[in-house]
């Protein structure tokens, strides 16, 4: 089996539709899926939750160890807890996006869950989607990704997945946290030099899927 230690490396901004694909790719080949985005909310709720001002980064990299994550990688039924906790749900909301980019531009934050996100890769045989997987986490990954989407078309999906909101804001939103994301010092957003780019604009999901299964072939 040729997927056996495969690492496949999904990137790209947020409404790109990495994570349909990243985990309908994984269930395809029968590998692992790692949301990494989920470690940074994750993070980013414990902190909120602390009272920790998301305005002091020497604060936040003070104690940026002492939470226990605990991710679940079945792309069928992947989970995120702290401390024991169950946190699937709580690290969607509008608060702790809207924290998270300040948190995850913290380096202590950042070498943290790098490190973790290694160590849960191992051996391989997973499907690994963020913002840094090609170029920082797993530079050596055979298979990578980077996802795009008109803005347009991110701030719509990303709408029909939320209550309460408007394509509007949310385009607003997002171009805020690419901005945010893709400057900051550490381990920016970035497409690494040996990535296939994608534009999902105009595919659906399973075009989407087929498109990075064809990929993968090609190359391994
Ligand atoms: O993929 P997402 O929207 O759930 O990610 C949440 C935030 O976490 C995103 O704004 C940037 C940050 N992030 C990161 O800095 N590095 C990653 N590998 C994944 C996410």
């Amino acid at each position: 089996n040729t997927v056996t230690g495969l690492v496949v490396a999904m990137d790209g901004p947020s409404g790109s539709g990495k994570s349909s694909a990243s985990r309908g790719v994984a269930r395809a080949l029968g590998l692992r899926y790692l949301d990494t985005g989920a470690m940074y909310r994750a993070i980013t709720w414990w902190v909120l939750r602390q009272g920790i001002a998301l305005d002091d980064p020497a604060a936040i990299a003070a104690r940026a160890a002492e939470p226990v994550l605990t991710m679940g990688t079945d792309p069928d039924a992947p989970s995120v807890a702290v401390d024991g906790t169950d946190v699937a749900g709580p690290i969607r909301t509008a608060e702790v996006t809207a924290a998270v980019s300040a948190v995850s531009a913290v380096p202590e934050v950042r070498r943290r869950l790098v490190a973790e996100q290694r160590e849960i890769i191992g051996t391989g045989g997973i499907v690994v989607e963020g913002r840094d997987i090609g170029t920082v986490v797993a530079p050596g990954a055979p298979v990578k990704i980077y996802l795009t989407a008109s803005a347009d078309a991110r701030a719509a999906r990303r709408t029909a997945e939320l209550t309460g909101t408007t394509v509007e804001a949310q385009k607003a939103a997002m171009a805020r946290r690419d901005t945010l994301d893709s400057t900051r010092k550490t381990d920016p957003l970035a497409m690494a030099d040996d990535a296939v780019e994608l534009d999902t604009t105009p595919l659906n999901l399973d075009e989407v899927i087929a498109e990075v299964l064809r990929v993968i072939k090609e190359k391994v």
